[in-house]
């Protein structure tokens, strides 16, 4: 695509923000690795960017027996080595404290109660504050009932109380409303941020903007014109540290429910009537709605699940998944999964959506594909060398960002061939690289009370509903042949087998 002169530089967007109001962020959870690797830098691009109000704390809360200027060493141990000593990092630094805390004990939380209220005064956060549960998942419930028992959830006049929720929101349909209820007694909707990180990444978002600020996609969007979609979220990494979180989830709960939904409500939902989180969230949620329950036949015929034994990437041996640190050797547990699924409304009826995702794949690459239908009528099919070709959009979000078009053009010379060329467009090329962690705009949104980027009570149960079928069926139907693909290989061979019965082939990712 042609670079257009009227996009903002990075810069100017940037100056274009304005700095939150004050608050006080509480981190339960606080000497975590999410603290680490994404709270901390994430905040610190946001303070960086001026987008962090001055008055502003951040108190860590942990079982840690840590002292504020452990705390404060600590933190500053997380961020750029190029960072720390700058101005910036002075700013940062004097905003933070330190809490030590039992996540279910009455007078943890009484003590944060007055360590905030004296924030309120030295620091001036307006008695506005944003929790984040950044714990095990069996610590939710909890942390939220003593907020409520502390008095810490109220929102009195004149200030807000936000609580941010980490994935994984339950192990299937049951948990997460069982979760929800627990939660809704102390809150209210609006005050539940329940997070998903693939909507922090920029081409996710980007999804809305091309669709909805274009008028020219919009029209071919639909079963006319689309023969298939296919979203693909490959991982190089195996389970890493994680063995035995992940044992007991697997890639479905893992990966479906959650980011690859966000990813297939935002390409296939209708065209919302504003950009107000409702009104975003209502159509996200309505097209989850739409997807076709699978029932148990279709559990059979239209999923497939693996798990890698070991293999290879480049020079680098793989153990198999059941070496892996945490894991037992028996484990059924799946590291692949590729699904069929239609939705039901006039948009996209009959037009099948496929969706993989799994770890120790050959090349670390998300994708959307759009594959739109053959012309009606083939006029060059007798020209030399002509190779069927379609059209394609490709939605890349990761590691490279950007989006492409391949078409057919005819190729130089006497001889009328026909070849597939690409229309490009690239994120660094046309924006320069970013070194976000896709937090920013998540942590800022919260600051901010812009729930759009978060995740409603009825997405993420219609998410479940999705999913609870097919949990039921694989456990009911152990695999017969695990591990059945080796790792740095493109999964198991059904999943290939999955798309040729229905005469389509996944999109080959080249390096
Ligand atoms: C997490 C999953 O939510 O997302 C991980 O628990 C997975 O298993 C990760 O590796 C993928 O995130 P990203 O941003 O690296 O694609």
């Amino acid at each position: 695509m042609n670079t257009s002169t009227t996009l903002p530089s990075e810069n100017e967007q940037d100056q274009a923000g304005e700095a939150a109001g004050p608050c006080a962020m509480v981190i339960f959870g606080a000497a975590g690795d999410l603290t680490k690797r994404k709270l901390v830098p994430a905040l610190f691009n946001l303070v960086k960017a001026k987008l962090v109000p001055q008055e502003f704390a951040l108190l860590g809360v942990s079982a840690d027996d840590l002292s504020q200027e452990a705390f404060r060493a600590q933190v500053t141990g997380f961020l750029p080595a190029e960072d720390r000593g700058s101005e910036a990092w002075r700013w940062f630094i004097e905003r933070l404290h330190y809490e030590r805390g039992n996540f279910g004990d009455v007078t943890t939380y009484q003590e944060l109660a007055s360590r905030l209220a004296e924030l309120d005064r030295t620091q001036r956060t307006g008695g506005n504050y944003l929790f984040y549960l950044a714990t095990a998942p069996k610590f939710f419930a909890a942390i939220v009932q003593q907020l409520g028992a502390a008095n810490l959830s109220w929102q009195q006049a004149g200030s807000w109380r936000r609580v941010v929720i980490e994935k994984p929101f339950g192990q299937d349909l049951e948990s997460a409303r069982t979760l929800n209820r627990d939660i809704k007694r102390v809150l209210e909707e609006d005050q539940i941020y329940r997070i998903d990180h693939y909507l922090g990444k920029e081409t996710v978002q980007n999804i809305m903007v091309f669709r909805f600020d274009n008028a020219i996609f919009e029209p071919i969007w639909n079963r006319r014109y689309i023969d298939h979609v296919q979203i693909t979220n490959a991982e190089t990494v195996g389970v890493e540290t994680r063995g035995g979180y992940f044992d007991l989830a697997g890639s479905l709960r893992d990966m479906v429910p959650n980011h690859m939904m966000q990813l297939l409500s935002l390409t296939a939902m209708e065209s919302p009537v504003s950009f107000q989180a409702d009104a975003v969230r209502n159509e996200q949620a309505k097209v989850l709605r739409a997807v076709q329950p699978l029932d148990s036949e279709d559990v059979l015929t239209s999923t497939v699940r693996g798990q890698y034994g070991p293999g290879a990437l480049g020079k680098e041996s793989l153990a198999g998944y059941r070496q892996e640190p945490g894991v037992p050797p028996e484990s059924r547990t799946e590291t692949f999964v590729a699904l069929r699924l239609n939705i039901d409304n006039w948009r996209w009826a009959g037009v099948p959506f496929y969706l993989r995702t799994g770890k120790r794949l050959a090349r670390r690459h998300t994708e959307i594909i759009i594959q739109f239908k053959r012309t009606p009528f083939e006029l060059f099919r007798n020209a030399p060398f002509h190779k069927l070709h379609t059209n394609t959009l490709v939605i890349q979000i990761q590691p490279a960002e950007g989006i492409s078009l391949s078409f057919g053009a005819k190729i130089p010379g006497a001889l009328l061939r026909v070849g597939s060329v690409n229309m490009s467009f690239e994120y660094s090329r046309y924006f320069g690289t970013e070194a976000y962690t896709g937090y920013e705009v998540l942590l800022y949104d919260c600051m901010i009370g812009d729930a759009t980027l978060f995740q409603r009570t009825d997405m993420v149960e219609a998410g479940w509903s999705l999913v609870d079928p097919v949990l039921d069926v694989w456990k009911a139907v152990p695999p017969r042949r695990f591990p059945n693909y080796a790792a740095g290989t493109w999964g198991p061979k059904e999943a290939g087998e999955l798309l040729r019965r229905d005469e389509r082939e996944w999109r080959t990712i080249e390096p």
